[in-house]
Parts: C-alpha cells; structure tokens; sequence
C-alpha cells in the first residue's frame, strides 16, 4: 500500500502503459481517476480497478479546466499526476502532413504541458498543499530519432525539456512538486500486438530491439512509476528515468 490514500490521475488510462499504471496504483491504495478519449475502454477498466473514470482529451484546456473543478471539489488538488496519453504519426520528414504534425503535438505535448499546469496551480491554490509527483510519459525515442516517424520523435524530445523546465522552476519556488520522465523500451501494448497479429515476423523484430532479447509488460513500466509516484523518490526531480532493457545502453552496430 505504497500510494495509501494518494489521489492520482493516469491520462491514457483506457490501454497499455497507462492501464498497467491504473492497475498498480489502485493496487498500492492510490485513489485513481482514469482520464482517457476511449469511454469504453476506459469505463471498462476503471469497473475493473475500482478506479474512476473520466472522460478527457489531454490536448483540451477545457476538459483540463473541468477536471480541475471536479477533482478539486472533492479532494484540493492532486498527488500524482501520470501524462501518458500518447499517439504517433508514422510519417517521416519528406512526407509529414502538417495536420498529423499538429496532433502528435498537441496529445504528446501540449497534453502534458496543460496537465503539469493543471496540477501545480491545484497545489498553488490549495488552502493546504501536499506534495505533488507528476510523470511524464516519454520514451527512448526522446534520446534516438526514429526514421519514420519525424513527429513522434520530437514530441518525445519536447517533453524532456518541458519536464527539466516545469521541474527547475517548481523547486526553485519550493512548491512541493516533483516532475520527472519514464522513458518505455519497447512495451507490449494493444498498438504492437496489432502489428504482430497483422505480421508474426514483427514480434522477433521488437523483442531484438533490446540486448535483453524481449519487449517490457506494461507492469514494469508501471513499477517505475509506482516509485516515481510514492514519496520514495522525494529528492528526484527534473530526472529522465530509463527502462527499456538495455536498448539506449547498446552499440547499434557492434
Ligand atoms: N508501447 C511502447 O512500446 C511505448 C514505448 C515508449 C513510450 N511509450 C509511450 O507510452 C505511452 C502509452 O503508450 P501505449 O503503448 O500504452 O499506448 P496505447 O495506444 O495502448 O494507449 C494510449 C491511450 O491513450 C489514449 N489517448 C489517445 N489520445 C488521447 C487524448 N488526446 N486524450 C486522452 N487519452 C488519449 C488512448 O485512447 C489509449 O487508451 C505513450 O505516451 C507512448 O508514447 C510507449
């Protein structure tokens, strides 16, 4: 019962990494919302879990301004805060369309950065604050360029520095809140599997991006998570978490 009585939100809760989260938060005594665009995955998993759900499309200010209202009514502000919503384009550099551009952009980063503003006015505001951790969901793409996908790769990038920018200022200010990022390998989620059911080929192809020889569960995601939300890691903040089984570690080519 490391989160017992913590009030945490998982944006992106419906599937995946997300999910996994959800799981492992309401496991540990976290009171969790689950914010997602999916209202039947997400209604689904929140039954299971008994956490609750929300519906919210993270790039909305004003989804983020009701939730705001809602959540600070019935507890002040926020404990955990966990941006995970993200989305890809698939599109490289010479074929990027300017509105696939802008949604990556507007899910990946300006989500996150209208959820940390969201959660630290909710601290400013409280008559009396508690400590906030917020992780923001990156990836080993924010350190490598993934050919393919020019959009996913720099919102990726951006949220690194949004995270050491928001953390910086926060500190400095002695607000009681930590920001830091997790950066995934490559996790067995719904949009992988789905690559894997349309091509059994594609499963050695992920499991061998890692020297480990396997992709993540979302449940080891989800264990980082859990420390960068319990008030273990009280003294990380601005901090890139990695747990990707090795794949940044390694030589590409030797
Ligand atoms: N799966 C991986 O291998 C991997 C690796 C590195 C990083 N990540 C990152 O982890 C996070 C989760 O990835 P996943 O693989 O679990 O994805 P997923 O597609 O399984 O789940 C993403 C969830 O986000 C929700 N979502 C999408 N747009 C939203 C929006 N605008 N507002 C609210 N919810 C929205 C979806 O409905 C879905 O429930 C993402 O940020 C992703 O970039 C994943």
């Amino acid at each position: 019962m490391r989160l017992e009585g913590k009030v945490a939100l998982v944006t992106g809760g419906g599937s995946g990494i997300g999910e996994g989260i959800v799981r492992r938060f309401a496991a540990e005594g976290a009171i969790v919302y689950l914010g997602d665009v999916d209202v039947q995955s997400g209604q689904a998993i929140a039954a299971e879990t008994g956490a609750r759900f929300l519906s919210l499309d993270v790039s909305s200010s004003a989804d983020w301004a009701r939730i705001a209202t809602d959540i600070g009514a019935s507890h002040g502000q926020l404990d955990i805060l966990v941006n995970n919503a993200g989305v890809i384009s698939s599109q490289a550099i010479d074929a990027i369309e300017e509105a696939a551009w802008a949604r990556v952009m507007a899910v990946n980063v300006t989500g996150p950065m209208l959820g940390c503003r969201t959660a630290i006015r909710m601290v400013q505001a409280a008559a009396a604050p508690r400590a906030l951790s917020i992780i923001n969901v990156a990836s080993t793409t924010s350190f490598l360029g993934l050919a393919n996908d020019v959009a996913y790769t720099a919102s990726k990038h951006a949220i690194l520095g949004l995270t050491r920018s928001a953390a910086a200022h926060c500190a400095r200010e002695r607000l009681p809140v930590r920001i830091n990022t997790l950066h995934p390998g490559t996790t067995l989620t719904a949009i992988l599997q789905g690559h894997i059911d349309e091509n059994p080929a594609m499963r050695a192809v992920f499991d061998g991006m890692s020297p480990m020889g396997r992709m993540a569960a979302p449940s080891e995601e989800a264990a980082v998570a859990l420390f960068l939300a319990s008030d273990e890691s009280s003294y990380c903040t601005g901090a890139a978490f990695v747990a990707d089984g090795g794949l940044t570690a390694m030589h590409p080519t030797m």
